[in-house]
């Protein structure tokens, strides 16, 4: 898919205040500094369209982007970043968990995970409650750059393993790395498949 158009809509922490026009939408979610910013800039090619940072905690609201005229992408804040005060910390959990559960026009989110990493309880509580809510995701890995091909499927494999200890089928899962580039065509083919469905309905 070509990215004609992506320009920034809004910023806020309300889920009632995004905006209302009744397009596909797709979000990013995960722990913060997993590189959720760093991948919407990658997928438009567009170096600062989202805001990053070599610090945790970085995004702070729910960002709307319009890509093409046509639907949305939306950057969120991390979660389970324990130098965010407690009760910044809740507020966060609260909105994000509001923006899943009531955002109709969500048509998946994206969980990323950190390719280096063990499988962490938080991504795969999140995975959990999203489930229980019916809301589908697909799991991004990151960071693929940082690691040789070989690890990169062992990582896969045992992410994979663990994630059959709780699911029936193991979800759609990408392999990417903004600074390297990789899996910018995938991802986009996906949002595109799921906006053709979308159009079909
Ligand atoms: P919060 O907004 O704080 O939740 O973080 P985020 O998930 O949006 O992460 P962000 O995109 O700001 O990236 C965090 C750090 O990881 C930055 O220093 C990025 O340059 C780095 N980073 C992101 N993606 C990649 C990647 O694919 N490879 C490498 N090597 N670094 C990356
Ligand atoms: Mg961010």
């Amino acid at each position: 898919m070509k990215i004609k158009s992506a320009e920034f809509v809004l910023s806020n922490s309300d889920v009632a205040k995004c905006p209302t026009k009744n397009i596909p939408e797709y979000a990013f979610i995960g722990r913060s500094n997993v590189g959720k910013s760093s991948l919407i800039n990658m997928l438009t090619s567009r170096k600062s369209l989202a805001k990053t940072s070599g610090r945790p905690g970085k995004t702070q609201l729910i960002n709307h982007f319009l890509i093409n005229e046509e639907w949305y992408l939306v950057d969120l804040p991390g979660y389970g970043y324990a130098r965010v005060s407690k009760s910044a910390k809740k507020t966060f959990q609260k909105f994000i968990t509001q923006y899943f559960a009531l955002r109709e026009q969500l048509v998946t989110g994206f969980v990323l995970v950190d390719i280096r990493h063990k499988p962490q309880p938080i991504d795969l509580d999140f995975m959990k409650w999203l489930g229980e809510n019916g809301i589908p995701f697909s799991i991004i890995f990151t960071k693929a750059d940082k690691l040789k091909p070989k690890a990169i499927e062992n990582h896969v494999e045992d992410y994979k393993k663990i994630l059959l200890e709780t699911w029936e089928e193991v979800p759609n899962y990408f392999i990417t790395s903004s600074s390297k580039d990789v899996g910018k065509e995938e991802v986009l083919e996906y949002i595109d498949s799921l906006n053709a469905n979308m159009e079909l309905d």
